[in-house]
């Protein structure tokens, strides 16, 4: 019996799949490469012995998604894939929902018919918008303020809906912000055209590639002024999924959705300060305006993430910057497409 890892070639995906195989699962991977590389799938194997499935399709693609459930023996399902980036969806968000509703909904039909009953589902913090109380605990009021954003929300209340009325059981995990790589440095985020988040573009000054970081502002209500989000370890966040899966293997029943983060904020400057000390490179930056849509801060209640998972993160800021720089200078170019 195989674990079904979509979206497995991407960032947190590859990451999990060899969390799962390194805990004794067999694990099958879809990916249509929308955005990542076949390198990935390369890299995965080489860090699992070769034991590795890969299916290269859209899970747009009913009649590929039921072949997967037909050609292998799928017992739980992780499902990453999905479009995710949030000013990108602004722009076309018709292609996001199509995509993250539509591949939801099709590997779901397929679970279904084929009576595969346990999903892991990639949430985000995003749902929470700024959190008026932190640490932010999954009870507190959800919303969306971009397409991508309501994907996210859209996707957690299908698979809520599903869950009440079908045997299916999920954990809909919301992470915060990952960043890290593996250990190995042949692992790690390989973002398209000019990154989005603050880590890979901080890895870039660090490279020399951007000569400096334009900080979003610093002027808001945090201890130093600049955003303060939940950086978390990618190795950790897979071990996360591991974790889900054992819980549900349990027979943990119905829907549930649990935070994936440290449990404290880092702002941009102590991230700014931490990549520093880790790359012993200067990272220059300069304080420009807010960036429109963010919040000032948030980061994770993790109560919920101890008691029902049994999970917690190990690795600290440090250990994340270490592990980003080792992926970024080894593969300043990431996997090369
Ligand atoms: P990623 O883009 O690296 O990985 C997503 C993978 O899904 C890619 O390999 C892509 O090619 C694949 N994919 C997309 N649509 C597909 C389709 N229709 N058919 C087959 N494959 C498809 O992103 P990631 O950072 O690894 O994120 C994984 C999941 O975690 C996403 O659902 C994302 O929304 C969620 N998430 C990410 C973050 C973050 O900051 N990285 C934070 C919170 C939640
Ligand atoms: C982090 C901090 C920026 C770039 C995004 C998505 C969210 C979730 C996680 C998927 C903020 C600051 C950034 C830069 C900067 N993803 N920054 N200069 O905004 O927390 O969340 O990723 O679900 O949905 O919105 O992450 O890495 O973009 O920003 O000062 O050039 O870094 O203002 O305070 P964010 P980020």
């Amino acid at each position: 019996m195989a674990v079904l890892v979509t979206g497995g070639a991407g960032y947190i995906g590859s990451h999990t799949a060899v969390a799962l195989h390194d805990a004794g699962h067999e694990v099958v991977i879809v990916d249509n490469f929308a955005n990542s590389s076949p390198r990935a799938v390369d890299a995965v194997r080489a860090l699992t012995g070769g034991a590795l499935s890969f299916v290269e399709a859209d899970l747009l693609d009913e009649a590929a998604v039921r072949g997967i459930f037909e050609q292998h023996e799928i017992s739980e399902v992780v499902h990453f894939a999905a479009h995710k980036a949030v000013a990108e969806s602004v722009q076309e968000p018709s292609r996001y929902y199509r995509n993250n509703l539509g591949s939801l909904l099709g590997v779901l039909e397929a679970m279904l018919e084929h009576g595969v009953d346990k999903l892991v589902h990639s949430s985000s913090c995003t749902v929470y918008g700024q959190p008026a109380v932190l640490p932010v605990a999954e009870s507190a009021p959800v919303g969306a303020a971009s397409p991508y954003g309501w994907t996210k929300l859209m996707c957690e209340q299908i698979i809520t809906d599903v869950c009440a009325v079908r045997p299916l059981a999920a954990v809909m995990l919301r992470y915060f912000n990952p960043v890290g790589a593996h250990p190995s440095a042949t692992l790690g985020e390989d973002p398209n055209d000019i990154p989005n988040n603050l880590v890979p573009l901080v890895m870039q000054v660090a490279g020399g590639r951007r000569e400096r970081l334009a900080v979003f502002g610093d002027d808001y209500d945090t201890a130093d002024g600049s955003g303060v989000r939940d950086y978390v370890h990618v190795v950790d966040l897979a071990e996360a999924h591991v974790a889900a899966l054992e819980v549900l293997a349990a027979g943990h029943d119905g829907a549930a959705a649990v935070n994936v983060g440290t449990g404290s904020g880092s702002s941009v400057l102590e991230v700014i300060e931490a990549a520093r000390r880790a790359t012993g490179r200067p990272i220059p930056y300069e304080i420009v305006g807010r960036r429109p849509g963010d919040i000032a801060k948030t980061w994770a209640a993790t109560d919920l993430a101890r008691e029902f998972l049994g999970w917690q993160a190990k690795l600290d800021i440090d250990d994340m910057m270490r592990d980003h720089w080792r992926w970024h200078s080894q593969n300043p170019d990431g996997y090369g497409r």
